[in-house]
């Protein structure tokens, strides 16, 4: 019995949800559009199985097919990334993020990431999640006049507070990490190096950033961001005794049974990532970013730090008009049918539910096939959008020209 039969009302639901990301521009950074054969993998029989451990070292029978998927999947990550071990199984970023940690610390030890606020993610030490309920973090800072990466305050913080593991890799971070100097202080304060490159993977493996290996000890990632994958995580190390511990803190340190349903979905979009195509796309990002951030800044926008190195920027609505804010925009993008979230700009004196800017990025646009011009065109929509914010009719008129701007791009098939 189909989908359609059985549940109407999710069918609907889940078709209603397929025209609203069809008729609208997709900005947000940590976003993507993945192929229908990612999708395909996702939707298959294999949600219907336990597979417990590993290949080879199952705690169910019956997984013969399972391991060889997942071997797939493992071999083609170290390609991605040119590594010695991958766990292909974290559900999730954060878990990737968890049970590295839980490889590299034991409970209460010292770790260095950047804050929340600053562009770190919450699975980096913010007080409520389990980063810092079972460890000890201090965060380093940007840099007050570039709003880049102050790795002077890096190594400070190391010094002081003696970490065993640093932390690198964001969720709002628009520039170039140097990983090389990075591991330089890890290696100066005897810390692990950790590069969480959920955001950038996509980059990192088709060469529109440098990649975390060999700098770091670890690296995690998402496999959903720009890297294209299915949602999910990712933990790669070169060390075969870190490789051992991360087995184990995923399963059983942290985890069950595997999602292998989402794991051929990973290897199917791995796959796709190690085809010379994916570079074109990678550069293609970076370059549709470039081409966004000057249309906005074009347009009287401050853009944190200047501009952008990768596939994202922080918008600072400030410049344009003082009272413009983060939450503003997001609401009024929306009614004009552009999706993005608010975020924090550096020193931002407004609170997060509110902050002062927002966070742009060209992954899923650049799936569609936008080019440079077409960037420069969702700029003007974007300004317009912010600007109409109180004039319900004006967003409404964007709104239909968004969507007709959007049928010309096509989801991918
Ligand atoms: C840098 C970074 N790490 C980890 C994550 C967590 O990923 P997930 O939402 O899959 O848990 C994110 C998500 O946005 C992220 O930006």
């Amino acid at each position: 019995m189909t989908l359609k039969d059985s549940d109407t009302k999710i069918a609907e639901l889940i078709d209603a949800e397929a025209r609203r990301q069809e008729s609208t521009l997709e900005l947000i950074a940590s976003e993507n559009h993945v192929s229908k054969a990612v999708m395909e993998a996702a939707g298959t029989c294999l949600t219907n199985k336990y597979a417990e451990g590993y290949p080879g070292a199952r705690y169910y029978g019956g997984c013969g097919y399972y391991d060889e998927i997942e071997n797939l999947a493992i071999d083609r990550a170290k390609r991605l990334f040119g590594c010695q071990f991958a766990n292909v199984q974290p559900h999730s970023g954060a878990n990737a993020n968890l049970a590295a940690m839980m490889a590299m610390m034991k409970p209460g030890d010292p770790f260095i990431s950047i804050n929340l606020a600053s562009g770190g993610h919450l699975s980096h030490g913010m007080k409520l999640n389990a980063s810092a309920i079972f460890y000890r973090p201090s965060h380093y800072q940007l840099d007050d006049k570039t709003e880049t990466l102050d790795y002077d305050s890096v190594l400070a913080v190391a010094k002081e507070t003696k970490p065993k593991a640093i932390l690198c890799g964001y969720s709002a971070y628009p520039r170039v990490i140097d990983f090389a100097k990075f591991r330089a202080i890890a290696d100066e304060v005897g810390a692990l190096l950790m590069a969480d490159v959920a955001h950038i993977a996509g980059l990192c493996v088709g060469g529109a950033h440098p990649q975390p290996f060999p700098h770091a000890h670890v690296v995690t990632t998402t496999t959903h961001k720009t890297l294209r994958g299915p949602r999910g995580g990712l933990i790669m190390t070169d060390s075969e005794e870190l490789a051992k511990l991360i087995n184990r803190s995923v399963f059983p340190g942290s985890q069950g049974g595997p999602l292998m349903h989402i794991i051929a979905a990973k290897a199917v979009a791995f796959g796709e990532a190690l085809k010379p195509e994916f570079k074109t796309y990678a550069a293609q990002i970076v370059r549709n970013a470039r081409a966004l951030a000057e249309g906005l800044m074009a347009a009287g926008y401050r853009l944190q730090s200047g501009g952008t190195d990768n596939h994202l920027m922080l918008v600072d609505l400030r410049a344009k008009n003082e009272a413009f804010t983060g939450a503003d925009a997001e609401k009024a993008l929306e009614a004009a049918g552009m999706i993005c979230n608010k975020n924090a700009i550096h020193n931002d004196p407004r609170p997060p539910k509110l902050t002062s800017g927002v966070r742009l990025g060209t992954p899923a646009l650049t799936t569609r096939g936008l080019k440079e011009a077409d960037m420069k065109q969702v700029a003007v929509f974007i300004d317009r959008g912010i600007c109409a914010k109180d004039d319900p009719a004006e967003l409404a008129r964007i709104r239909s020209e968004v969507a007709a701007f959007a049928g010309k791009f096509p989801m991918p098939h």
